[in-house]
């Protein structure tokens, strides 16, 4: 608890000031989060930790939010994090208060500033659910969430329908969503690579890695994946019917004048600049 609450209150205070996460209604927030961590193991193995906690606020309950929030407390019923909802007989509804701390404060003020989270200005709120993120985001590439360049907003729902914009059924949708800011790799190219259609994460980790630009993978077993070829000749090494034993000792794939239009080429169909 104690490792807690100091990481929440130097983050927070950096971003929203008057807000830091204290300790003080940790009686309160356990009874609440006891059966929220109940409703979540139903569902999946990740804990969850303590909501953003404001000094001197209560948990009112998603409903409050509604007189003044109206659209997105309606729309929230079909967001992922709706199933968020603690159940049982000491339960308090905390739906929008698992991401936005203890609301009593923000209502009675009429919504003053600096009385509640906004998640928009600090990923902090979501690290205390996915734990796993956090170290995703400190690898050496990372989008710059922690930097406050972008939010997890950018890329997921937070209050309506699928959290992942795309959910899984649209990959254009997916691949839409990187190329509102990526504008080079929206083309359209006059040779496409296919594998683009495939979607930015067959090559591409959305949060961090170890490896530059994002990628999955640092060298050619990035492209082997997809263009592996069986081989026939000893000492040979085909790909795509052309011989590369040579070239593959220059460098990677999309280096040193290869295939460097790697998103998709103007020029030439072997995806050169
Ligand atoms: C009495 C009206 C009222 C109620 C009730 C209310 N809000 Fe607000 N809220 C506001 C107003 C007004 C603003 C805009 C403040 C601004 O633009 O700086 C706001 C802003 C916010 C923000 C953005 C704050 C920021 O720093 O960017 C969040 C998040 C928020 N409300 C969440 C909630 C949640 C969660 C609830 C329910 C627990 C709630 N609100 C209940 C009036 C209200
Ligand atoms: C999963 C975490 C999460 C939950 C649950 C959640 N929000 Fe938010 N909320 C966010 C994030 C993230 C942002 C910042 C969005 C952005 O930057 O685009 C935000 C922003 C806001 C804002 C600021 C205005 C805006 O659109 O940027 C308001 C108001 C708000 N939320 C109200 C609510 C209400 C009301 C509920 C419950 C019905 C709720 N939120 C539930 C994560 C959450
Ligand atoms: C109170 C704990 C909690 C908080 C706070 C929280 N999450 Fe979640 N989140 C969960 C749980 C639990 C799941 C798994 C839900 C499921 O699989 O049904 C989840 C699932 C997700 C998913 C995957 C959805 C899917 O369709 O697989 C995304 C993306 C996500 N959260 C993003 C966020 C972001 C961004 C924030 C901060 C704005 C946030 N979460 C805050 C608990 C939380
Ligand atoms: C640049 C866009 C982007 C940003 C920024 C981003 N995400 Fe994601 N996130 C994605 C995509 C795309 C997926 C889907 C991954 C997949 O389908 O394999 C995803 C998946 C997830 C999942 C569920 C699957 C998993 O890998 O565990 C969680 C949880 C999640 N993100 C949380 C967050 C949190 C928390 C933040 C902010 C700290 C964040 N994301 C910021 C793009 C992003
Ligand atoms: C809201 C804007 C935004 C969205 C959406 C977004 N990104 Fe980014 N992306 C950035 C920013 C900002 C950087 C950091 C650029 C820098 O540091 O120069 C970045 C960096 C990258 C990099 C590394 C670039 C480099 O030169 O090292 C890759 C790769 C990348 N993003 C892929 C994606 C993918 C894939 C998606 C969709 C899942 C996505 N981005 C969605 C803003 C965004
Ligand atoms: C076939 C694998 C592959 C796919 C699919 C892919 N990328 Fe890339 N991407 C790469 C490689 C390889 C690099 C590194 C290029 C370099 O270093 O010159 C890269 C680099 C980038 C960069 C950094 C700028 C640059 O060109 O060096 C951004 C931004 C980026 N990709 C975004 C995207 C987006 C957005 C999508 C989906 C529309 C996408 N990528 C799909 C392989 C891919
Ligand atoms: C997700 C699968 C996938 C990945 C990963 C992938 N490709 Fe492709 N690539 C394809 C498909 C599909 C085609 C079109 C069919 C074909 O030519 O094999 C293609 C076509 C190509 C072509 C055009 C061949 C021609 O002359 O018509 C080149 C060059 C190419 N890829 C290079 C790369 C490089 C370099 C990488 C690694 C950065 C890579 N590919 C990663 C799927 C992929």
């Amino acid at each position: 608890m104690a490792m807690n609450d100091n990481r929440g209150r130097n983050s927070l205070n950096r971003l929203t000031k008057g807000v830091s996460w204290s300790a003080g209604l940790w009686v309160l927030a356990a009874l609440s989060l006891g059966a929220l961590a109940i409703s979540c193991a139903t569902s999946t193995k990740r804990t969850a930790v303590a909501p953003p906690e404001i000094p001197g606020a209560t948990f009112v309950g998603s409903q409050t939010c509604a007189q003044c929030h109206e659209k997105i407390t309606r729309d929230f019923s079909s967001a992922t994090h709706a199933r968020l909802k603690a159940e049982g007989p000491n339960a308090v509804n905390i739906g929008c208060e698992s991401c936005h701390g203890a609301g009593s404060l923000h209502n009675e003020s009429g919504g003053a500033r600096h009385t509640i989270v906004n998640p928009g200005k600090t990923p902090e709120a979501c690290f205390q659910c996915h734990l796993d993120m956090k170290s995703r985001f400190n690898l050496p590439y990372h989008h710059p969430v922690p930097e406050g360049k972008l939010s997890c907003g950018d890329c997921h729902n937070p209050h309506k329908g699928p959290a992942i914009i795309g959910g899984g059924t649209s990959l254009m949708a997916q691949n839409d969503t990187c190329r509102r800011c990526h504008t080079a790799q929206r083309g359209p190219f006059v040779f496409e690579h296919e594998a683009v259609r495939e979607g930015c994460l067959s090559c591409h980790e959305p949060h961090g890695s170890i490896s530059q630009k994002l990628l999955i993978e640092r060298n050619a077993t990035l492209c082997l994946k997809c263009h592996f070829q069986q081989q026939t000749t000893p000492g040979q090494i085909t790909i795509g019917n052309v011989v590369h034993t040579s070239f593959l000792s220059r460098g990677t794939c999309w280096s040193a004048g290869c295939h460097e239009a790697v998103h998709g080429s103007q020029v030439n169909a072997s995806l050169r600049f």
